[in-house]
């Protein structure tokens, strides 16, 4: 068995959930404002809940659906951008909680193109270590991140996780997939966290432990990253938008995916889209969106998806899969 298929998909959002209304009761921003420029009604928003904790009750329902132990995962991949911890890595606490007790274990910072690479990564490892199965979790708790008194940005995150169970088959399932980053835009989304300090240091550096964003530049940065993702996916392998059933975009703006739509001239019914519920869940969008996608059997075995990425960093990548369960 030499390829990995998705063998299992699993979700969880925490169940408080905040309207935009709710919102601008407590910043001055109004539902108008929030849906209109980005498509946001409401987020999931966690009352206690960390990172772990909702990945790993992601990772349980994958478990279930995949019908495989959690004993017979090789290896943990968690991407966040809102770890736990410092250290140890989210997918270490993950492990112990779900006692995956036979894997490695860590994360990857890629924000919210995190659970693309964590795919790419699982899946190389998967083929060069023989390791027969696999959780990639995308998995955010960015409510404890963002400036609650800064409304370009607050308004536009929520909290959750998705998780897929990779196993390897006969059948292709993960068929191709690309990573990128342009690393000297780094500057455009950024939680800093610690300040740099010690007896040692002369000028002591400030930090910021909440989200930054320059909405504008990196709005410019994903109309372009996802459109020619989805057309290097397609070239590379010979393929065009009919072969394709779905498009899962990360879910951070109706109108970057609108303006994908158009640029592509295809139909905007082929991306999925669920913004309206979650607002914008980072590394945790795309799983969510499998996961509910499989849940309402929109996704069939045979189906051709794409899923793309971009975010923080800045990176990019997009993945290419035939469903095979
Ligand atoms: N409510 C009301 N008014 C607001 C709000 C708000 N919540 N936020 C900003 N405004 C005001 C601004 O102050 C500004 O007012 P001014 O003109 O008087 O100065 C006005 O609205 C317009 O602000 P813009 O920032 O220009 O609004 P824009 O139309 O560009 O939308 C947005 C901002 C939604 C952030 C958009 O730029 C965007 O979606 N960017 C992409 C974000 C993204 O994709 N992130 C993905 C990665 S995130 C990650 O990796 C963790």
């Amino acid at each position: 068995m030499k390829e990995v298929i998705i063998g299992g998909v699993g979700k969880y959002a925490p169940s408080k959930i905040i309207t935009n209304d709710q919102l601008s009761e407590i910043i001055e921003t109004s539902d108008e404002w929030i849906y209109s420029r980005t498509g946001i009604k409401q987020r999931h928003v966690s009352i206690g809940e960390d990172t772990s904790y909702m990945a790993s009750e992601a990772a349980k329902m994958a478990l279930e659906n995949a019908n495989i132990r959690s004993i017979d995962i090789d290896l943990i991949v968690v991407a966040t951008c809102t770890p736990d911890m410092y250290t140890p890595s989210t997918a270490c606490i993950v492990q112990s909680i779900i006692g995956a007790n036979n894997s490695v274990a860590f994360d990857i910072s890629a924000a919210c193109s995190g659970f693309i690479y964590g795919l790419d990564v699982a899946k190389s490892l998967m083929k060069s270590n023989g390791y027969n199965n696999a959780l990639v979790i995308g998995a955010e708790n960015l409510s404890k991140s963002v400036d609650w008194e800064d409304r370009s940005t607050c308004v536009l995150f929520g909290d959750g996780a998705g998780a897929v169970v990779l196993s390897k088959s006969d059948n292709v399932g993960l068929i191709s997939s690309f990573c990128k980053s342009e690393g000297e835009k780094y500057k455009c989304i950024t939680i800093e966290g610690n300040d740099v300090d010690s007896p040692f240091v002369e000028n002591k550096v400030i930090k910021s432990s909440k989200l930054k964003m320059n909405g504008n530049e990196v709005f410019k940065f994903a109309t372009s990253t996802i459109v020619n993702s989805i057309n290097k996916v397609l070239n590379e392998n010979n393929l065009n938008l009919d072969d394709i059933d779905y498009i899962i975009p990360h879910q951070a703006n109706v109108r970057i995916i609108d303006y994908a739509a158009k640029k592509l001239k295809v139909s905007v019914d082929k991306f999925y889209m669920n913004i309206e519920e979650y607002g914008n869940t980072s590394a945790a969008s795309i799983p969510i969106a499998l996961s509910e996608m499989w849940k309402k059997k929109l996704i069939k075995k045979g189906n051709k998806i794409i899923l793309v990425g971009f975010g923080a960093g800045l990176t990019y990548g997009a993945t290419l899969i035939n469903w095979a369960i």
